[in-house]
């Protein structure tokens, strides 16, 4: 059967990408090596005379910012660095330093008119802002005051794109969200959750609206449980500042997993274009069942890792990584339970964990389908129910277990699992990072994969009311779980008084 492909026929508009903190970690690990891809030879998919422009605090030469994102390429990108590419690539990568400065925006504002006129493109700019949450107001207003926002129905554009975290709780997200549209029009923000740019989780749609049988099933009539579990091998690393600060349940939950689960529960949106998504989206995450002080306890678990063994190799305690206080009592490790309460979802319990130092990097959603009626084969001996995994990574693809019959003389049952796995079926590398398909979203104004900032607003509401039941320690104790195992003992009752085990991704 032919292929059908939906989107991005058309080449993104010429624009400039600035990246704000272009030395930070992300500008490392991500935009750059994303960008880099996005011009890469073979795949094009970058704009034609497009530009770069790295803006930070540190003085840098030109060659010096070359030679750094030439090694950030070598390491990280997903395909290899050639030379033809990677020149095509630096001939419109430049830098500039004084974002701390008094008239840092000022410079901005005459480096993109240069770049602009000596590429001869329209001022389109995208502004990415890799910094911290408590710049991105002051960066906003700045950018405003300077002159560097275009009226939204000009006919060249301006997108800002916003990273996570955005905000530490409701309040400051609140502020943040406010303070973004005093100077900005909604249709210029992009607000970035890297997993809507992962493969399987855009299959998400796909599976369940161009199949017609999961659709059918979807929902409290079949399924007796939903799970997701994103689990991670790594520590905390040297990002001690910023997650000593947030815990598993900002880090994760507030975004990543609600963003995911939206698009799994959502009603079939009325098109595929953003709004309509956005509003089906937004509608799980208001039917989404608060967690409070009465139910924390049953329906939460948190904790972080102690001393233990990963991969084979003692790792330590959070409590001994670096620069972590001695009075931290953040979570690395959260588990909870809630529902969705709408007519499709009804009683049916969502079972969400996440963590660090967890047995393998793994993220998995678990649909399970209700046991068999208890007549005919599982009348005999218990049949289990269908279970249908959806793996977000590695080894993305999904399978479906199902009950077979074992060729014989006699009948003997046997579950079988049907599988799609995206390396053999579709050739391993050929997935786009989340950071590619995302960046050429900004530039093609696409905001399907974006959360708005209503989703925003509402998520952290969820996420708000699990925090402040959290402020009475006894209520919900913070406990340990040796690195390298699935969590704490607490997790696996939280699951086990419902009768029901996790499954491991
Ligand atoms: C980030 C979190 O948003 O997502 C990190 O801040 C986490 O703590 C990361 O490690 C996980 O992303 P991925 O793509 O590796 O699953």
């Amino acid at each position: 059967m032919e292929s059908l492909t939906i989107h991005r026929t058309q080449p993104a508009p010429t624009c400039t990408v600035v990246i704000f903190g272009a030395s930070g970690d992300l500008a490392k690990r991500k935009l750059i090596p994303a960008l880099y891809n996005l011009v890469h030879c073979g795949q094009g998919a970058m704009p034609a005379k497009s530009a770069v422009l790295g803006f930070a605090r540190r003085e840098l030469s030109l060659d010096q910012f070359h030679a750094s994102a030439r090694d950030w390429t070598n390491r990280f990108s997903r395909l290899k660095v050639e030379e033809g590419c990677w020149q095509s690539f630096v001939d419109g990568l430049d830098y500039l330093a004084g974002l701390d400065q008094p008239d840092g925006f000022d410079k901005l504002k005459a480096k993109l008119e240069s770049i602009e006129k000596a590429r001869g493109i329209l001022a389109n700019r995208v502004y990415y802002l890799s910094i911290p949450p408590d710049a991105i107001r002051d960066s906003v207003a700045r950018l405003k005051q300077a002159g560097l926002i275009a009226d939204p129905k000009a006919k060249n554009f301006t997108r800002v794109v916003v990273e996570k975290p955005i905000g530490h709780d409701l309040e400051s997200a609140l502020a943040i969200n406010r303070a973004l549209l005093e100077n900005l029009d909604e249709s210029q923000i992009f607000r970035i959750d890297h997993y809507l740019g992962k493969e399987t989780v855009q299959n998400l749609m796909v599976l369940r609206f161009a199949n017609n049988i999961f659709e059918r099933l979807w929902g409290a009539r079949n399924v007796d449980h939903v799970q997701i579990t994103v689990a991670e091998a790594e520590g905390l690393g040297t990002r001690a500042m910023y997650y000593d600060g947030a815990g598993a349940l900002r880090d994760m939950v507030q975004n990543h997993i609600l963003q995911t689960l939206s698009l799994l529960a959502m009603e079939p949106p009325v098109s595929l274009n953003a709004s309509a998504i956005r509003e089906a989206k937004l509608n799980v995450l208001q039917a989404l069942r608060p967690i409070h002080a009465d139910t924390a306890r049953s329906h939460t678990v948190r904790a972080r890792y102690s001393a233990g063994v990963e991969n084979g190799k003692p790792v330590v305690g959070y409590m001994d990584e670096q620069n972590i206080p001695d009075n931290s009592d953040t979570e690395t490790f959260v588990a909870l339970k809630t529902y969705i309460d709408n007519w499709r979802w009804s009683g049916v319990p969502i079972y969400i964990r996440t963590g660090k130092r967890m047995p393998k990097r793994a993220s998995s959603i678990f649909v399970q389908f209700k046991d068999v009626p208890q007549i005919l084969f599982n009348r005999e001996a218990a049949v289990p129910a269908n279970l249908l995994t959806i793996r977000i990574q590695p080894d993305e693809g999904f399978s479906f277990d199902v009950m077979a019959k074992q060729p014989g003389l006699d009948i003997t049952l046997r579950p079988v699992r049907m599988n799609l796995s995206y390396e053999s079926t579709f050739g391993g590398g050929v997935s786009p990072d989340a950071y590619e398909r995302l960046l050429l979203d900004v530039m093609d104004g696409d905001h399907t994969l974006f959360p708005s900032g209503h989703f925003v607003e509402k998520s952290w509401e969820f996420v708000q009311g699990i925090l402040d039941s959290w402020t009475d320690a006894s209520r919900v104790p913070l406990v340990e779980y040796p690195a390298g195992s699935w969590g704490p003992q607490a997790a696996e009752d939280l699951i086990r008084a419902d009768g029901r085990a996790w499954h491991e991704p």
